[in-house]
């Protein structure tokens, strides 16, 4: 499909050379078609709310180069994606991490996985009263790396708080088209016209097209617009006329894409089971990835020595701030199941290895930097 688009948009490109070739807010047919999905998901939107960027990662950093200066506090969730993460240091700016709770009622018996991890909407309130943060960055849609979906009583609550703090909203929307379990949730948008929303191309359909957008006011669009113009001009046009494609029919790669990732979401939870019974895992309504508790503050020991297996991950305090989740491994569920199995029974192999040579913990170095995905 994404080979499609840009077949058709090389048909279109002559019809643009003879203009100037960028532009800081995108390629209005993009924008509209953008601005047109979120009006048919109950968010009215205009071309002029959307800022086309070259993906989630670039719109956030225009973001915080647009609201947050040095010193400036800004909210995540914790754990949170590292890059963004990153982004907010690079920046100067002070994480404020709010932790997950575990969710009530759930089980924690091991047959049934580990407890889910859920929202603690009164640590949220309480960081936004206390700590006035400039911007609140947060992913309720399968969230990056737990997986969880954050209930429409919760966005709504957490739209007020914000608004209460007078903190700029920021939603992280890469990932909420993975909806495995079907489970119906209101864009954040729908509950104000403050929310600044971030949406990719990335998981939908292909990271390398390397296209999102920000969906804001079309006053908050313009200071974006202004400040993206220190990073980059625009992006490159045949990209947005393929992506343009795209958007149009957005959900057509979806149901193989779904169907593909629920199997291979039951193989990783059913090897992890099987392999790695003392890991405590919660089944994520979606994304591509399960958090898994390990039984020991092991996981930068672990990634260290499975890259000797055949398997890199990037290790739990990756996830977090101040070298947080050392009991935790994110295990993305990308690749099919006969590839899952070899990565977890390389991470049998990593965790034997350390089981019977716990000393090997203290001559490690220090853990890759990378995160995937
Ligand atoms: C929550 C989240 N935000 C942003 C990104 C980066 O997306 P992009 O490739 O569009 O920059 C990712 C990629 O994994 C992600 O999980």
């Amino acid at each position: 499909m994404v080979h499609r688009a840009f077949a058709a948009a090389l048909t279109e490109l002559p019809a643009l050379l003879p203009g100037f070739g960028y532009d800081a807010m995108g390629l209005l047919p993009l924008r509209e078609s953008v601005a047109a999905r979120y009006t048919a998901a109950g968010v009215p939107t205009t071309a002029e709310q959307i800022l086309v960027t070259s993906g989630a990662q670039h719109a956030l950093n225009i973001i915080i180069r647009a609201l947050a200066g040095r010193q400036d506090r800004v909210l995540v969730e914790h754990p949170s994606y590292p890059n963004a993460l990153d982004a907010i240091r690079a920046a100067g700016c002070r994480a404020i991490p709010v932790a997950f709770t575990t969710a009530q009622g759930a089980s924690t018996k091991k047959a049934d996985g580990g407890p889910a991890l859920a929202w603690d909407m009164h640590a949220l309130q309480a960081a936004m009263t206390q700590q006035r943060p400039r911007i609140a960055y947060v992913v309720p849609d399968f969230h990056n790396p737990t997986g969880q979906l954050m209930p429409d009583v919760q966005r709504r609550q957490l739209v007020r708080a914000a608004a209460e703090a007078g903190t700029v909203l920021v939603v992280d929307e890469t990932l909420r088209a993975l909806n495995l379990d079907g489970v119906e949730t209101s864009p954040v948008a729908a509950f104000s016209h403050a929310v600044v929303t971030i949406g990719s191309l990335s998981k939908s359909h292909w990271a390398g097209l390397r296209t999102g957008w920000i969906r804001a006011s079309e006053a908050m669009i313009q200071r974006f617009a202004a400040a993206r113009t220190s990073l980059d001009l625009g992006g490159p046009l045949m990209e947005q006329l393929a992506a343009a494609h795209l958007v149009r029919a957005l959900d057509e790669p979806l149901p193989a894409r779904l169907s593909a990732l629920r199997d291979n979401r039951t193989a990783l939870l059913e090897l992890l089971a099987g392999h790695l019974p003392d890991w405590e895992t919660a089944r994520p309504a979606g994304g591509l990835s399960v958090w898994c508790r390990l039984p020991a503050p092991v996981s930068t020991a672990l990634t260290m020595i499975a890259p000797d297996f055949g398997i890199r991950l990037a290790a739990g305090p990756r996830f977090g701030i101040g070298g947080a989740f050392e009991r935790y491994l994110r295990v993305p569920f990308t690749l099919p199941p006969d590839q899952l199995e070899t990565a977890v029974l390389a991470l049998r192999s990593a965790q034997d290895r350390l089981d019977a040579a716990p000393q090997l913990r203290r001559t490690l170095k220090n853990a890759p930097a990378q995160a995937i995905a």
